[in-house]
This record gives structure tokens, sequence and C-alpha cells, in this order.
């Protein structure tokens, strides 16, 4: 399969009804993150409760409906979109969805299919997934030590995540690992990751942890996920043993990279708190049920699954969608203040996928 770089498509909008996605603030829309699931068969600490009420299936979305929304923000100039959970291949024949975006790749109306997966599922869906279009994935793994990393996802095997992301490479799937940056629990494994990653052939990101959900001091009686590791901290840790570069690029997401000048490996750095990167936003979100988040920080939600059920023709879906993208807010707006109790956004990360 051959796929043609963003730019020398010149008839990237010959599908779409009329103009392509624009906000009030001039932003494409070009991005969409689908969450296909909330289920997920870990439970990190940072993003679930132990004991989670997952959603009775008649409000999720089918894959067929899920299907028909991709298909409308494909046809309105979404070029990239990304599977998200909860773990995207818990759910009961993904892949059928994943070869229906497939085909929008073979007739050059997207650019890519990818997902966040957290890899315990890579050895039975890694070749499937190549045959079907996929080229990059990201692999969440916060710890490299087993007992670690089944304190930090409650039950993980983390055996199953190398095998998982060895058959992905086998398979020709580009990996990047996306590292949640937690204080006195994997700050003392920075070094080790960057070596690993190096050493592996992997990509590499840090994100730091958001304040989502019913988290932090009841999480965990062995481990405290209270203490908020800042991206700045991470990299001066790193810079007491590296010599480092910004790396210039600015992609339209949250990350900044970083070179180490040693050995050339890149890393990036998702600090999701920071304003930055919101005036060049290009994303937009969607849930399992065909909600519509408009910003990550934000709780504005649009409801896509009523239109999507009241008519088999899309018009009104798409135009739904139009409506929704005018009220994209400007900016987010994380409040982290000290005497709050309760995390600033209420809701769990695996609804709306991170
Ligand atoms: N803060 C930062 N990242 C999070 N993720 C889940 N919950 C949080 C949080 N509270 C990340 C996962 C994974 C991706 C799906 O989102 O680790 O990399
Ligand atoms: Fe599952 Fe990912 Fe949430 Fe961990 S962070 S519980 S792997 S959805």
């Amino acid at each position: 399969m051959h796929f043609m770089p963003n730019e020398l498509c010149n008839d990237r909008f010959e599908t779409a009804a009329q103009t392509p996605l624009v906000d009030p603030y001039g932003r494409g829309v070009e991005y969409l993150r689908l969450s296909v699931t909330d289920r997920c068969d870990l439970r990190c600490v940072y993003c679930m409760a132990e004991n989670m009420v997952f959603l009775p299936k008649k409000e999720m979305l089918t894959l067929e409906e899920l299907d028909r929304l991709c298909a409308s923000f494909i046809g309105l100039g979404v070029r990239k979109i990304r599977l998200t959970g909860g773990e995207p291949l818990v759910r009961r024949n993904v892949l059928w969805l994943i070869e229906q975006l497939g085909r929008h790749l073979e007739s050059k109306t997207l650019d890519e299919v990818t997902l966040t997966t957290n890899g315990t599922q890579l050895v039975k869906y890694a070749s499937a997934l190549y045959e079907a279009g996929v080229r990059r994935i990201n692999v969440s793994l916060d710890s490299l030590k087993p007992e670690k990393f089944q304190k930090i996802t409650r039950w993980g095997e983390i055996d199953k995540v190398f095998a998982g992301i060895e058959a992905a490479q086998k398979a020709g799937l580009r990996v990047k690992i996306n590292t949640v940056a937690l204080k006195n629990v994997n700050q003392e494994e920075l070094f080790d990751i960057v070596a690993w990653c190096a050493a592996q052939d992997l990509d590499l990101t840090f994100i730091e942890v958001m304040p989502m959900g019913a988290l932090t001091a009841e999480s965990d009686a062995n481990m405290r996920f209270d203490q908020f590791w800042s991206l700045a901290d991470l990299r001066t840790e790193l810079e007491s043993r590296y010599e480092i570069q910004d790396v210039p690029i600015r992609s339209a997401g949250p990350a900044n990279y970083v070179r180490l000048r040693e050995s050339g490996q890149k890393i990036g750095f998702i600090t999701p708190m920071s304003h930055n990167f919101c005036e060049s936003c290009n994303r937009v979100r969607i849930t399992c049920t065909g909600r519509l988040y408009l910003c990550l920080g934000q709780e504005d939600s649009v409801d896509l699954r009523r239109p999507l059920r009241l008519s088999e023709s899309n018009a009104l879906l798409e135009q739904e969608i139009r409506q929704a993208i005018m009220q994209k807010p400007k900016g987010h707006d994380f409040i982290i203040e000290a005497e709050k109790d309760r995390p600033s956004v209420p809701r769990h990360m695996n609804v709306t996928g991170g």
C-alpha cells in the first residue's frame, strides 16, 4: 500500500460536502481521537479506580456507528485517526473497524490510522494491524520492572507487554513508548527506560500526569501517587547525565522534543497542562458513547449519538459536527489549586482516552 503525504494530496477535500472543518480561531480540525471502549484489562492507578463501573452496552456506539462517525469526519477533512480507550484492543471485533478505516488509507482520503494501546494484546493483533494499514502505534509502559509494573497497573503482567512490543516490531510497526512520569515510582528508572528504548529502537515520550478522575492518595496503600513529577524536573534530571538539545520541530500536538547529543536519541515531552500548544490544536476527541469533546481540559461536549441514530443518512450528523466545531474553545483550563480537593477534570482518563 502506498500513502501519499499530506501536502501532495491536492484533491484532499474533494469528498467533503462543503469546506473542511475550521474552528472559530482558524484551526483546521484534521485529527480525530476516538475512544472505542471505556474498558481495559488493566487498572492503572492514575487512570482508573480499582472497581470501575463501565458503561452499559446500549450506551455504546456499535462498530458500524463508529465507522459512520469516522467516515463523516474524514469527509469533512480529518486526515488522521487515533483509536484509544480504555484499551482499544479489548473491544470485540475492533479489527473490523480498523480494516474499514484502512480502506480510507487506500483511497488516500486519510493519511494515518494509529492506536494507543497498553500492549497486552499485541501478540495476537500486530500482523493484522499492519495488514490493515497501521504503521505506527503508541504503547503505554511506565516501568520495566515486573513488580512495579504490576503495582502501577494493579494486575498487569509485563512479559505480555514485552512480547507484544516485539511482535509489533516484527510485524513492521514503528513503536513509541509513552511513559507517565510518576515521582518516587518510576523516577529511579529514568535512565534505564531511556537506555532500553535506545537499545530496542523504540521512540520514547514522557507524559506529565494529569489531574483526572478520583485518583491519587486513595489509589494504593503500597505506593504514593500523589506526588507530581513535573517534566521540567525530569528534564533537569536527564541533564545531569546527558547533554540535551531542544529539537525545534513544533508539531500541532502537545509534544516537545529534545535530543541527547551523545547518542542522537530523540525524546518527547508531553505536558498536557501547559497551554502552549492550544493555538495550533487541530484535534477533537470522541468517546465510545459518541460524545464529542472539543478540548481535553474542558467539560464542553456535544452528543453525536443522537444525530447518528436519528437518521440513516449522514447529513444531520455532519451538520451537528459543523455546529459543534464552532464551539471549540480557544484554550484549556486545567486548574491546579492546592486547596482544591477534587481533580480539575472530573472524568476518568479512560472516558476520553489519552
Ligand atoms: N495523566 C497522564 N496520562 C494518563 N494516561 C492515562 N491517565 C493519565 C493521567 N491521569 C495515559 C496512559 C497512556 C494514555 C492512554 O494516557 O498512560 O499513555
Ligand atoms: Fe488501561 Fe491505559 Fe488506563 Fe492503564 S492507562 S488502565 S492501560 S486505559
